[in-house]
């Protein structure tokens, strides 16, 4: 889940490599395993230069620690309110410099105000495929609605809930006997290679915010890019 701030233009480039990253997380952290895992393997030109998370006890925190990156666990019981701790949070965050946050199973809305700087730096990865079902229990909601198809999306973060100009998708099929639990299940390997590839597009330089859509290697983008089976992101046909 995410919220944020306004899209301003942000020109495509090169980007400082290694990359350096910052992830948010409030659970498993599975796909910040995933960004560790290429990390170790150089299969992508980043550095994670902290994990912080609004839960002391996430299992994201375990595996940034057992990787030797920082970690950062704020309780927001110990603030005011959202205000104060999402702008402590970003204060904490900018320390550390990172040239992309990823909201990876981040379970805060975010006040727009502490996200407006970030804006074209920030992106989520949300277990949908957007503009559908934002919010939560996505694959039950799936379910529901009958859909043959369901899929994750990674998008800049913008000024509403799990909006933004989405930057790729990965689709999946609804099998007979699905349950929400298969489908999470099933959704989470997608997850993972299409936050790769979309983490590997960032530090190419080679997609960032353009206004209210996406410029791909300086031509916007009409739709998502879609993750084929190889892994590679392409250009959706009409
Ligand atoms: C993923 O389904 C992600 O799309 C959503 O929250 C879940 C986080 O899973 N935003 P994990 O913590 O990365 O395993």
């Amino acid at each position: 889940m995410s919220m944020g701030g306004s899209s301003e233009e942000t020109a495509p480039g090169p980007q400082p490599s290694p990359l350096k990253i910052a992830v948010l997380a409030s659970g498993r952290g599975s796909n910040l395993q995933a960004l560790i895992d290429a990390q170790l393997r150089g299969a992508l030109p980043i550095t994670i230069v902290l994990v912080a998370s609004d839960k002391g006890e996430a299992t994201a925190l375990r595996r940034a620690e057992r990787a030797g990156i920082a970690t950062l666990a704020l309780d927001p019981a110990g603030y005011f309110d959202r205000a104060a701790f999402d702008a402590d949070l970003f204060t904490r965050i900018g320390e550390h410099a990172p040239a992309l946050i990823v909201l990876a199973g981040f379970m805060r809305i975010l006040d727009p105000g502490v996200l407006a700087p970030w804006s074209g730096r920030i992106i989520n990865i949300h277990p949908s495929l957007l503009p559908k079902y934002r919010g939560l229990r996505t694959h039950q909601r799936v379910l529901d609605a009958g859909d043959t198809e369901h899929g994750a999306s990674v998008h800049f973060v913008g000024a509403e809930l799990d909006g933004g100009p989405t930057i790729a998708q990965a689709h999946i099929p609804v099998c007979s006997g699905d349950t929400s639990a298969t489908l999470a299940q099933r959704l989470l390997e997608h997850e993972h290679r299409l936050l790769l590839a979309c983490v590997a597009l960032v530090a190419a330089g080679r997609v960032a915010l353009a206004g209210s859509s996406v410029a791909h290697d300086g031509v916007q983008l009409e739709s998502p890019l879609r993750l084929g089976h190889d892994g590679t992101l392409v250009v959706a046909s009409a």
